[in-house]
């Protein structure tokens, strides 16, 4: 297959073409992107093999690809009356699935189609099955299908492999409002510690009785989820906390600076979501991973408007030769989460420094 598809947040369709081709020409595959600004995905065209390519880059690595698909040609003009047999035909060209999964573009259009495409999907899926052309869902298999629809009549079909893509349909982690949070914002450190942290070392890395700085924490969102998994949280911000949070008794809050506020004695977890320059948030990252600190960070790269994903790797290099520097040992990994908007949320865990 020579197509890579690639789902993204809508707007963000140049700094996914930017990290893919970025990311395809390290491992010495060319290829090119085509998208139109705002369509929430981006064709990329290889001269080379889309299945070698994903097999080539970790899946995990990426930052603002939600997910990747392998695909044939678009089919354009599919029979109103007949969509599952053009459709059928194809998928005897792609390695054997389990699972179908339908989906569209993250835009307004798209969310508009989804009950259709999920109806439709659950027709085919039938059909194929049916054909013996889909393994029943009981069954393993390396590859999931996916189904992208553009409209009724205009569809991707593809494959992505099931160890090295977003098991999220649409690659988006979704996420309930808790109804006490004092802000959405809650969300984006929820989602973090789901994408950075694997499930089973959840409680070694959150577990109960541990300490924290939330740096730029009002009203509390990042601080209620801290709190919920029996922190005790220093809340660093010259704004309100929300006032039921502060009852808990697990947060003090100091009306204090943070680029000049120093923690007492070191901390489990440091998390920032303060609203400045990127590069000045990543010295300040620098700086308390240099300073013995924290064990583990999140924090929030606020992007600028252009050059968004030149701005990121700079970050990221300055932090990584920064660590180095001072021969840290670290895992550091970012993400544009489907939570964020115009920002990327980084993690750093020095737990081996
Ligand atoms: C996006 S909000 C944080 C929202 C918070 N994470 C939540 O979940 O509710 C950014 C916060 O950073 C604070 N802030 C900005 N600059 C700061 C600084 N230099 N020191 C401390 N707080 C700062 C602002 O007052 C604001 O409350």
């Amino acid at each position: 297959m020579k197509l890579l598809l690639l789902y993204c947040r809508a707007g963000f369709e140049a700094e996914c073409a930017a990290e893919i081709s970025n990311r395809a020409t390290e491992v010495g595959i060319a290829g090119y992107p085509v998208f139109t600004k705002d369509q929430g995905y981006v064709e990329y065209h290889l001269f080379g093999d889309a299945l070698e390519l994903m097999s080539q880059i970790k899946f995990r690595s990426l930052i603002f690809i939600r997910q990747w698909v392998a695909c044939l040609p678009v089919c354009s003009e599919l029979p109103t009356q007949d969509r599952i047999s053009p459709l059928s035909a194809l998928v005897q060209d792609l390695p054997q699935t389990a699972e179908l999964i339908a989906e569209t573009p993250d835009t307004t259009e798209g969310r508009e189609l989804q009950g259709f495409v999920t109806k439709f999907a659950s027709a085919f899926s039938q059909s194929l099955r049916k054909n013996g052309l889909m393994l029943s869902r009981k069954q393993a298999s390396l590859w999931r299908l996916h189904l992208f629809a553009l409209s009724g009549r205009e569809m991707f079909l593809g494959v992505s492999p099931v160890k090295n893509s977003s098991r999220h349909a649409m690659g988006i982690q979704r996420l309930k409002f808790p109804s006490h949070a004092p802000s959405r914002s809650t969300l984006k450190l929820e989602e973090a510690w789901h994408w950075f942290i694997p499930k089973s070392e959840f409680d070694e890395a959150l577990g109960g009785g541990l300490t924290a700085v939330d740096l730029g924490a009002a009203p509390g969102g990042w601080t209620w989820q801290l709190v919920q998994k029996g922190m005790f949280v220093t809340a660093v911000d010259n704004g309100p906390m929300n006032e039921s949070l502060m009852e808990t008794g697990q947060v003090t809050h100091l009306r204090e600076d943070a680029f000049r506020f120093e923690p007492v004695r070191p901390v489990n977890w440091m998390v920032c979501d303060v609203v400045e320059k990127p590069i000045q948030v990543t010295e300040l990252m620098l700086d308390w991973a240099t300073h013995g600190w924290a064990e583990q960070m999140v924090f929030n790269l606020k992007l600028p408007m252009k050059q968004r994903y030149k701005e990121t790797l700079q970050c990221l290099d300055r932090l990584k030769d920064g660590l180095n520097e001072h021969s840290i040992d670290f895992k550091l990994s970012a993400r544009h989460l489907y939570h964020d908007r115009e920002e990327i949320t980084c993690y750093l865990d020095l737990r081996k420094a």
